[in-house]
């Protein structure tokens, strides 16, 4: 084929490809697939650099590194905005824009989110994005086009019809979740943090090199076009409308008031979705809607009178870590939490904010006595940002993870791979309670008519503590609880009767050994077939069984090692817990394994679960080489993607009957 059509269909393909991702937020093709076609293109155009464009997409890959930023002056000043802190403010603006129009009805406002991050003007010339600057002063601000060119969120080529020269206006942000990766892997390298998603924006758009920007994952939204030829608009609401019809990204969270009251409603209605979405914002914008009376108020002194920053209460504090203590979670993690000098965010008093584990102390030298810099933003969770290590004065304590567990007193294990360290104790109190509730559930001891609420209730009054005192139960304990009737107590004494009578695999299971889920559970109990070579299988012998990997091998060791749980185990057997003998395994489908995902037409995914284990074969959990079929329903996960790449099997669910035989 000729050359330069296979590079324009590449390149066709790739803004097209871009477009579904970003802009519509609906990729056709998996993020695999659109590699392959860039590099592709990238082999292309350097074997032929005669047909090199500059909006090619291969530029999303990062020009050379600069020495310096040029200087741009924009066309039309780039304008900040007054602030309003409170419900009155807001209504002081309203009123003085209503007495400078010399009107007395209501004015129309367009509420947007504010976002947080940096302002930043791209030109496109032809439908072609030329030059990109932040907006510096105002009147002067620095090219940053290779940088900003290498940002998906931002189309280097219009769509549909565009105006010869247009200037759009708009945010570069950092969305939460890469803020986060970001900070943590600077912390890991050792490098200096970001106290927020706007510095970690800022920084990446203002950053010589535009292959690190490339690596930022930054997003953007427009709000506003700065001078745009031979077209004319009338309203803000416009303005984002073909902003949208020309592939541009625009927040779609907007809403056009006619009345103050709406104003404040879309205010606190932001102020209550702040924490839920994954970008930040700090208030949000109000702007007249009508581009005529934008005009007629004008500006002064750099800003507009035609709009408002609301803000919201701010997400940040400094305060002081008074102490660091432990807490035991549900799965044994041992989480260090800092007790904070009380400080107000937002609102919300705060004491107390995750250190997550001892890594993360680690990385960010958080002390005891130190200053700190603290967020609540996106999640409830406050959490602290880093050390204000100018406020050191050298009385500040280091924190070590203890190596018992605080509650219990059993050993704490960190699994090579896992930052988190945890308690290997059966009995600890902090996990004793989710655990009883997982070994009486279905699946495990299936203990019926024991459920979350009387767990609770019978550790509370002390009934029970451990696992097997539920096999010392009698009516009297049981009557003693809150509302419990003869009946339901006969049926709830009968039913651990007959819970005794389990298979190995469900009663390893039922135990809640880390890892150990039901699968690597039946594994376990076909691979030794008793519980007592179980417990002394060596982390060797327990990799040799298929799928166990060295993690869970040493899991299921330290398990069967701690001094505590060998006691609860005796315990248990003593009370005449029996393991059936296993049906020896048949089916068609032996030896195959299947993955669900998606909804299906009929079945559950129990259900389905249970059909394919009948017939001898295996649900796991992801698609690998080692899997045979992925039944898809309806809305299908990245787990579809990842078979079509593998190339294995997919099938429906009247295939899957089919194959059933039905
Ligand atoms: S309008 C004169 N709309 O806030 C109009 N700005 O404090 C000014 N910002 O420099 C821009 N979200 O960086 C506008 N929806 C939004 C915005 C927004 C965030 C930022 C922008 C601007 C700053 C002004």
């Amino acid at each position: 084929m000729d050359i330069k059509k296979q590079i324009q269909d590449l390149r066709k393909k790739l803004h097209y490809h871009n477009y579904r991702y970003y802009i519509l937020d609906d990729p056709e093709i998996s993020d695999a697939q659109y590699d392959k076609l860039m590099r592709e293109l990238e082999t292309l155009e350097e074997k032929y650099p005669k047909f090199q464009s500059p909006t090619s997409p291969t530029v999303r890959l990062g020009a050379p590194p600069l020495d310096k930023f040029k200087k741009v002056e924009h066309r039309l000043p780039m304008l900040s905005l007054a602030n309003a802190f409170t419900e009155e403010e807001f209504l002081d603006f309203d009123e003085r824009v209503k007495r400078f129009l010399k009107v007395t009805h209501d004015i129309v406002y367009m509420c947007e989110f504010k976002m947080d991050g940096l302002a930043v003007e791209i030109v496109y010339e032809d439908g072609k994005l030329i030059q990109a600057a932040t907006r510096g002063d105002g009147i002067m601000g620095e090219d940053v086009t290779q940088n900003v060119k290498t940002m998906g969120a931002i189309p280097l080529e219009l769509r549909g019809k565009y105006p010869n020269r247009l200037e759009v206006r708009g945010e570069v942000f950092m969305g939460l979740k890469f803020f986060k990766a970001l900070n943590e892997s600077r912390a890991e390298k050792g490098l200096p943090l970001f106290a927020n998603p706007r510095n970690a924006a800022a920084g990446s758009v203002r950053q010589l090199d535009p292959k690190i920007t490339a690596e930022r994952h930054l997003d953007f939204f427009a709000y506003g076009m700065g001078e745009r030829e031979g077209l004319s608009l009338s309203l803000q609401s416009e303005v984002l409308e073909h902003l949208k019809t020309w592939g541009i990204k625009t927040n779609s969270q907007v809403e056009v008031c006619e009345h103050p009251k709406d104003v404040l409603k879309f205010y606190n209605h932001s102020l209550k979705r702040r924490e839920t979405l994954p970008y930040e914002i700090d208030g949000v914008v109000i702007k007249v809607n009508d581009l005529t009376l934008q005009k007629r108020l004008g500006e002064i002194a750099k800003s507009p009178r035609w709009a408002i920053a609301y803000k919201f209460p701010a997400v940040e504090a400094t305060t002081q870590i008074q102490d660091i203590r432990v807490q035991v979670g549900r799965t044994g993690a041992l989480t260090p939490v800092a007790y904070l000098e009380p400080v107000s965010i937002a609102g919300v008093t705060v004491s107390r904010a995750t250190l997550h584990n001892q890594d993360e102390i680690d990385k960010k030298d958080i002390r005891i006595g130190d200053t700190v810099f603290i967020r609540r933003a996106g999640d409830v969770i406050p959490e602290v940002i880093k050390v204000i290590s100018d406020k050191r004065t050298g009385k500040e304590k280091k924190f070590k993870l203890p190596t018992h567990c605080p509650e219990c007193g059993s050993g704490v294990v960190q699994e090579e791979e896992e930052a988190i360290a945890r308690c290997v104790g059966i009995n600890c109190p902090a996990k004793l309670k989710q655990g009883l509730i997982h070994f009486v559930s279905k699946g495990a001891m299936d203990i019926e008519g024991l459920g979350r609420k009387i767990v609770e209730q019978m550790l509370e009054a002390r009934v029970i503590r451990h696992m097997s005192d539920i096999y010392d139960l009698n009516s009297e304990k049981i009557m003693s609880l809150e509302r419990k009737a003869e009946k339901s107590t006969q049926n709830l004494l009968q039913a651990i009767h007959a819970s005794k009578s389990v298979s190995l695999a469900r009663f390893l299971y039922a135990l809640g050994i880390r890892h150990v889920g039901e699968n690597t559970a039946k594994a376990l109990a076909d691979h030794f077939g008793n519980l007592e070579k179980i417990s002394k299988a060596s982390p060797e012998a327990l990799s040799e069984v298929q799928d166990i990997g060295a993690v869970v091998a040493e899991s299921i060791y330290s398990f069967f090692k701690d001094e505590k749980n060998k006691k609860e185990l005796d315990c248990l057997l003593s009370k005449g817990i029996m393991f059936l003998k296993s049906k020896k395994k048949s089916g068609k489908w032996l030896g195959k394994t299947f993955v669900l995902t998606g909804t299906l037409p009929t079945y559950s995914r129990e259900e389905a679960k249970k059909i394919i284990e009948d017939n001898g074969g295996k649900v796991s959990a992801s698609v690998s080489a080692n899997t045979d079929y992925v039944l898809a329903g309806q809305a299908p996960g990245s787990k579809f993607e990842v078979a079509q790449e593998l190339g294995i099997k997919i099938i429906s669910e009247a295939e899957f009957q089919k194959m059933m035989g039905k």
